[in-house]
């Protein structure tokens, strides 16, 4: 990774008292939700044509203000990632493979004309942010403080062609369960509509994947469910992954099985821990293609016996019950299966320093 000397740089600071009390913010750290509370600070760095990346600065959480005009409100010129810093078992702070996040945003920069990041720069952002608001990471299990890096096109432009003007920013929020219901496993609705087509943005992480998958996820809760899977555009018969989670499936015969990324599947950085890790755990792992219908009928004979969905947010959630135009079935036994715990447990313990970091995906603050 090149150091912030390379990319000419060094941070401004401008710290400021918390506006929020420390009581209020105990209840928050309590009880954060998902993705409702925001932390103190922030990080904006900006990038201007023929100059390159300045002026980054760590101050106060506050609006942006942006022209009319600017190319991220008309054409939608965005990248995000969603990672998190967890409080270690020691005390410490860590944060879980920044490296990997960094590396899949300037993949999503690149299919989206957009300027690179360099990825020093781009874990340095976090790590100041992370300091700065470190009162800001709950301690409880299952939460963390989740870190949202993102990139918009600032240049006030109506043209179509990639701006000359973007700025990176960091916001942080204090996190806890993403799923509201609590339910000890998700139900899924079969979309009609398709999230991505080949050769189109489907593994970039950029935010018009995420306004597109709005109307089927909202029809998906409409009709009783949690989220929504999405087919291949193709042939509408092969899974793809959910609104903002990929998935894996498990078979009787200790073989575990997600959809192969095609160019219409988003990379998870979860996604990839978790090949990892169920190849230690001794299991036979595939990336492959899976249809619905096999899906169902795995399901209803028995071979299949868990599904589980995986990200930054979700972390890995069982799915339960799936619905869709061809009726509805039920995996296992419809509640978390003994491979998901397993390998959930395992991943959150490497990301809490509750495990050793055989891997080197941890990097403490
Ligand atoms: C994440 O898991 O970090 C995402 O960006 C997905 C979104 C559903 C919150």
């Amino acid at each position: 990774m090149a150091t912030l000397a390379d990319a000419g740089l060094t941070f401004t600071s401008l710290p400021h008292p918390s506006p929020t009390g420390a009581d209020q913010r105990a209840a928050i750290l309590a009880n954060p939700g998902f993705g409702t509370h925001f932390s103190d600070h922030m990080v904006v760095i900006e990038w201007t044509e023929g100059q390159g990346w300045h002026d980054a600065v760590i101050g106060p959480r506050q609006p942006i203000a942006l022209d009319p005009a600017a190319s991220v409100l008309h054409y939608a010129q965005e990248i995000f990632e969603g990672l998190k810093a967890y409080k270690q078992a020691d005390g410490s702070i860590a944060l879980f493979r920044p490296e990997a996040n960094a590396a899949r945003f300037n993949r999503s920069a690149e299919r989206l004309a957009m300027p690179e990041l360099p990825e020093a720069l781009f874990v340095e952002s976090i790590e100041r942010l992370v300091q700065a608001d470190r009162d800001w990471i709950p301690e409880a299990e299952g939460a963390s403080l989740y870190l949202r890096p993102f990139m918009i096109a600032t240049e006030a432009f109506l043209g179509v062609r990639p701006a000359k003007q973007y700025k990176f920013i960091v916001i942080a929020s204090p996190a806890g369960n993403y799923f509201k219901s609590g339910a000890p496993a998700v139900s899924i609705w079969v979309s009609d509509y398709t999230r991505a087509a080949p050769g189109g943005t489907g593994a970039a992480k950029c935010g018009g994947n995420y306004a597109a998958s709005l109307v089927p996820q909202g029809e998906a809760i409409a009709r009783g469910h949690d989220q929504v899977v999405f087919l291949d555009a193709a042939e509408h018969k092969w899974i793809e992954e959910l609104g903002g989670m990929n998935l894996y499936f498990v078979f009787d015969d200790g073989t575990l099985l997600t959809p192969e990324l095609t160019g219409t599947i988003l990379p998870g950085i979860t996604r990839d821990s978790l090949l990892t890790l169920a190849r230690e755990e001794g299991l036979t792992v595939t990336e492959g293609r899976y249809s619905i219908d096999q899906w169902r009928e795995d399901a209803k004979s028995g071979r299949l016996v868990e599904t589980f969905a995986c990200g930054t947010a979700a972390v890995v959630t069982p799915v339960g019950k799936v619905s869709g135009r061809d009726g509805e079935f039920t995996v296992g036994s419809g509640g978390p299966g003994q491979l998901t715990q397993k390998l959930k447990s395992r991943l959150v313990a490497i990301q809490r320093g509750q495990e050793a970091d055989t891997h080197g995906w941890i990097r403490k603050i």
